[in-house]
């Protein structure tokens, strides 16, 4: 397998054989980690992190995950850099290009990390857009495997905001490897895109997947995995909570979903989540509306089901695999 020079835009862009190629080496980057194994085949190259948005566990996986290969990291953060106000994305590409082996990027729309890849001579990795979260994805399905066993016929239930970036990365990601990916929420406003679901339903017919839609909480029988995500992503307008919560509450992930699914399920959250009122915009929420908990509860959270940390962990592991692979590096 050679992904030497790849960009990691969207999974559209991966084969099922890719996508394990990916998840098997950042099995093998983890081991070797907690055996203390010290691999820095890239030492002496340099990579650039650009960050239109916010972010804990991207960041802190792009910058360890280089470190750990001996790759040095320049972080760009929301406000210290001329892209996109002074300098265009492609002028921004191609100067980049001359000092850094790869370029990350989290911001708005898809089609800005792609106008970036189609300017820049080096690997560009997504790190997230309004469409997608790539690198998430791969942490997810590496979670699944180690917690589940093989990705094939496991069935993933996402509840909520699912035309968001994490509900379209994951009817992708299902309908690649072979899983039964359904969108549970209110109406069809939360659903993904036609043009994308078009495309999953081809993927999904040649691997065995499935792509189904309900507003009926039912469907999370015999899931193997219930998935959320919070219900206003970052860079959509305020004005949207109200309405959010008022049609996504009887969509909140609590026991009684966990219940319905199978014995064995586990609760899954790319983080971060609004379980409690120990967040800035948790007590917000909760003074003007008075929800406690949002997407998921408090006790789903922290409940034996929920692997959400573990998760966490693989992002940086996965990341480790997307920056060795593309940039030639194999252990
Ligand atoms: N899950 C995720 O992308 O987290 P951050 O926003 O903290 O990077
Ligand atoms: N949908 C969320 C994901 C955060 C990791 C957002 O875009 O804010």
């Amino acid at each position: 397998m050679d992904l030497k020079g790849r960009d990691l835009l969207t999974l559209c862009d991966f084969s099922k054989e890719e996508i394990n190629y990916l998840l098997d080496l950042a099995v093998k980057l983890k081991k070797m980690k907690k055996e203390g194994v010290v691999w820095q085949p890239l030492k002496g190259g340099n990579i650039a992190l650009i960050f239109e948005k916010t972010s804990t566990r991207t960041r802190c996986s792009f910058e360890v995950a280089a470190h750990d290969l001996g790759l040095g990291t320049t972080y760009l953060d929301p406000s210290g850099s001329q892209i996109g106000k002074k300098e265009s994305i492609a002028d921004t590409a191609r100067v980049l290009t001359t000092m850094f082996e790869g370029i990350e990027y989290r911001g708005f729309g898809q089609e800005i990390v792609e106008e970036l890849a189609r300017y820049s001579e080096v690997p560009v990795w997504n790190g997230l857009t309004n469409e997608f979260h790539p690198t998430q994805l791969l942490a997810d399905m590496m979670t699944i495997k180690e917690k589940l066993g093989d990705l094939q016929g496991k069935k993933v239930v996402y509840f909520g905001d699912a035309c968001y970036n994490m509900g379209n990365s994951w009817m992708v990601a299902c309908s690649k490897m072979g899983m039964h990916f359904t969108a549970c929420a209110a109406s069809q406003k939360y659903f993904p895109e036609e043009e994308l679901r078009g495309k999953c339903e081809e993927w999904a017919k040649e691997s065995g997947g499935s792509i189904t839609f309900s507003t009926d909480t039912d469907c999370a029988k015999d899931a193997d995995v219930i998935y959320t995500d919070v219900w206003v992503s970052m860079g959509e307008p305020d004005e949207v909570w109200k309405e959010r919560i008022e049609e996504l509450l009887p969509y909140q992930v609590n026991s009684q979903i966990m219940k319905k699914a199978a014995p064995h399920a586990i609760f899954m959250h790319c983080l971060p989540a609004f379980h409690d009122l120990n967040t800035g915009i948790g007590k917000e929420m909760y003074e003007k509306f008075g929800v406690k908990e949002m997407e998921v509860t408090d006790e789903v959270f922290r409940s034996p089901a929920s692997v959400v940390f573990e998760e966490a962990e693989n992002r940086m592991h996965t990341i480790k695999a997307v920056i060795a692979a593309t940039l030639g590096a194999e252990p």
